[in-house]
């Protein structure tokens, strides 16, 4: 299937119009930006990678009773998705006290939450992805209040069925972020990727605070191995049934 009409490039992937009008093809890049694309660098076979994870993971959740925009992937760095509309949020879901919320807070990296934080950023890049707060997600008309339980519930339960899986791999999910659209009948899907890009992840076997660190951070921080990490990080998840 031939892509047809490039119609979004973000940082890390591309968006495609295919034959169908209900379906897009997302290309995954080995491109990777931190802190709002200040920093940038390549991370090699990091498209492929996160291609599968992602594709591993929607499955799975699809299989829990999640609604996502996955259909399938034509080749390693393609995947065909639902068209949907995208809520302009950056859900983000933590466990465990680590970025921007330590440096916020002053909270000591590593300090448990129990139950998760859910918190709302507005998807702007202009403004740095500024964190929202309910008043200013409301006023905005960013999304509906039922659509913000909606939200909160999907995410949650998303958590607690990535935190089992992940778990099983040996691996803590510390934090991560998600993306939600609404089909042509107003129901609430999964969209985006779910990978190392996305989520930290920390190796369950490790205790040192560098070494443990599987996912992007890696390349944020200048910690090296960043492909080693990612590559680990496939082959445990693609060693879990789904
Ligand atoms: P933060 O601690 O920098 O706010 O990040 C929280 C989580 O969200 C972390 O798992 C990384 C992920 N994330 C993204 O996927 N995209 C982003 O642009 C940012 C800032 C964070």
């Amino acid at each position: 299937m031939s892509p047809d009409s490039k119609i979004y490039e973000g940082k890390a992937k591309i968006l495609y119009t295919t034959d169908d009008s209900e379906i897009l093809l997302t290309h995954f890049k080995d491109d990777a930006t931190a802190f709002n694309a200040q920093k940038r660098g390549t991370i090699a076979g990091k498209g492929e990678i996160n291609c599968a994870i992602s594709s591993h993971l929607f499955q799975l959740l699809e299989a829990k009773g999640i609604a996502t925009h996955f259909i399938d992937c034509p080749t390693p760095n393609q995947m065909r998705v639902r068209r949907v509309q995208i809520f302009p949020l950056e859900v983000v879901v933590r466990n465990i006290a680590a970025g921007s919320l330590c440096q916020q807070t002053g909270l000591a990296l590593g300090t448990a939450i129990a139950p998760a934080l859910v918190e709302f950023y507005y998807k702007n890049d202009a403004l740095g992805d500024p964190l929202l707060t309910r008043d200013r997600l409301l006023f905005m008309q960013l999304a509906t209040p039922y659509q913000l339980e909606e939200l909160q519930a999907a995410a949650r339960q998303i958590n607690e069925i990535l935190k089992v899986f992940f778990n099983e791999c040996g691996i803590t999910l510390v934090d991560f972020k998600l993306e939600f659209g609404l089909d042509r009948d107003r129901k609430l899907i999964l969209a985006d990727e779910i990978s190392p890009d996305t989520c930290r992840l920390w190796d369950r076997s490790e205790t040192d605070p560098d070494k443990r660190v599987m996912d992007k951070d890696r390349f944020r921080r200048d910690l090296g191995s960043v492909e080693t990490a990612y590559q680990q990080v496939l082959q445990r998840v693609l060693a879990q049934n789904v």
